[in-house]
């Protein structure tokens, strides 16, 4: 399949593996780059720029296909040292960086004088035509149901891109929500160029997590997730689990007055916890509502085989059965 977005990013299949929090290693990277996807490894999970460089180098042994770096802008008391992480993807020779969290105008010279193509994550129409106002290639359009952060305006993807694709010039993807062929398919009818996944590559036989969050992912519906941290205007989507209602007990109890000293047992410190130790109760964790169309957990290629495989009979069996007399419409 060619789109604006599969020739931009010199990948085979329009499909982007968007960053995550100690589940973008190298490994998993590797194995969406490997399929024919953009894989993306988290910068801000390395710690530092030279964990950073070092991750690039490990990615670039496991495959010769191009991959991408995420850089996370967030707002905070000591912010990571964004110039050090920006020169070890300059140096690493990455050609791809998705950019997320804040306005990345600061940093777009740098990336744009040495040939990186960036995609801004936005969750509103107004934070993408801003993305192309300042020169970003791409945006991922991250609606409400996405796992991670839905910004504080909570329109769902069947508004919001649709929306984007009225106003937007440069190519987007769809973010939040995507798992299977279904999805590819309804995301370039609403006028995206392709699509991001998070939470499904988690459920992958690659994904370098613990075996209990997989196992939870399968288990979960799409009534499982919660938002967290909205009174702070910091909404998270995570999976439900001990930590997350004890922490949402706390936000019912201390309304108005809560801080994020209150909410930090539960979210600080939570990643490894979960993803490394597999300590399922610990607290938030990145989690799309997705999850509810999570039912196994196959290789990172045949994930990408079959969605391409369904992607295309959709289109060309089931929408191209309903405008032709004699062929009966397959079903989704
Ligand atoms: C466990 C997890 C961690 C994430 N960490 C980040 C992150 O560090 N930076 C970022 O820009 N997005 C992060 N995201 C968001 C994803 O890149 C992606 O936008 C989102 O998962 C899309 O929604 P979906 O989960 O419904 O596919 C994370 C998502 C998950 C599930």
């Amino acid at each position: 399949m060619k789109t604006r977005i599969t020739e931009m990013f010199g990948i085979e299949h329009p499909i982007i593996q968007g960053g995550m929090h100690y589940v973008g290693f190298a490994e998993m990277a590797a194995a969406v780059s490997n399929a024919g996807g953009l894989g993306i490894i988290t910068g801000l999970t390395q710690g530092t720029a030279e964990n950073l460089s070092k991750e690039i180098a490990r990615c670039r042994e496991m495959t010769d296909k191009p991959f991408g770096v995420n850089l996370t802008f967030l707002p905070a008391v000591n912010p990571p040292d964004y110039p050090s992480f920006v020169e070890a993807i300059i140096k690493g020779g990455v050609k791809h960086v998705e950019t997320a969290g804040n306005n990345p105008q600061k940093w777009l010279p740098a990336l744009k004088e040495n040939g990186i193509k960036v995609i801004h994550k936005c969750t509103s129409v107004r934070h993408s035509l801003k993305a192309e106002a300042i020169g970003c290639d791409a945006v991922s359009v991250d609606g409400f149901e996405c796992g991670g952060h839905p910004g504080e305006d909570d329109v769902p993807n069947f508004i919001l891109l649709p929306r984007a694709g009225e106003e937007l010039k440069i190519p987007f993807v769809a973010s939040g929500g995507m798992a299977d062929g279904r999805s590819l398919v309804a995301a370039l009818a609403m006028g995206a160029e392709g699509m991001n996944m998070g939470t499904r590559f988690i459920a992958t036989v690659e994904a370098p997590v613990h075996q209990n969050v997989k196992d939870a992912l399968v288990a979960a519906s799409e009534l499982d997730t919660r938002l967290i941290m909205r009174p702070l205007r910091n909404t998270e989507r995570v999976l439900t689990n001990a930590g997350v209602e004890r922490l949402l007990e706390k936000e019912r109890t201390l309304g108005d007055k809560i801080s994020f000293a209150d909410v930090a047992p539960e979210v600080a410190g939570v990643y490894p916890l979960i993803f490394r130790d597999g300590l399922m109760d610990s607290g938030g964790w990145s989690c799309g509502m997705v999850a509810g169309l999570i039912h196994d957990i196959p290789t990172v290629k045949d994930l990408i085989d079959r969605i391409m495989a369904e992607a295309e009979m959709l289109i060309a069996q089931r929408l191209a059965g309903f405008l032709s007399e004699t062929r009966a419409p397959v079903p989704a």
